[in-house]
């Protein structure tokens, strides 16, 4: 009986390990990690300047908060939330338009972050980038 009782128990510890395991790579492809490697006087520092070509984005985390980092040539980089300002979906840079675009709704914002067009009842918040010695650097 105390045999069994043991076996019972090793099957829902081995249960539950596995069904753990998964639940953790769900949750890391959900929430990939942070690419943020840490922060100093001019900001946070996301990565070197070569991450990104110009004309190109892609979207970082920085402090737990996802941004969208445009590299729009050589030498200008703009920062802006990339969540949208009216029900908070992913936007994206569109190079062919030089607007960014939220695919949810229709919002068009220009690379102020103003609202050109659709329900956005706002800005989308701007913020500093600056490369140093070859760092990319943003600042809230
Ligand atoms: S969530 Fe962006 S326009 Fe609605």
């Amino acid at each position: 009986m105390r045999r069994r009782l043991f076996l019972e128990w090793l099957v829902r510890l081995v249960g539950a390990l596995w069904v753990g395991s998964g639940l953790y790579a769900l949750w890391r492809f959900l929430r990939p990690p942070r690419e943020n490697v840490g922060s100093s006087a001019s900001g946070y520092r996301v990565g070197p300047a070569d991450m990104l070509a110009p004309g190109s984005s892609r979207v970082v985390f920085v402090a737990d908060r996802p941004v969208l980092l445009i590299r729009r040539n050589e030498h200008q980089w703009l920062a802006f939330s990339a969540l949208c300002t009216h029900r908070r979906c992913g936007v994206s840079w569109t190079p062919q338009r030089d607007v960014i675009l939220c695919p949810c709704h229709g919002g068009v914002f220009d690379l102020s972050g103003n609202v050109l067009q659709g329900p956005p009842p706002s800005a989308l918040p701007r913020y500093a980038v600056e490369v140093v010695q070859g760092q990319v650097y943003i600042r809230f």
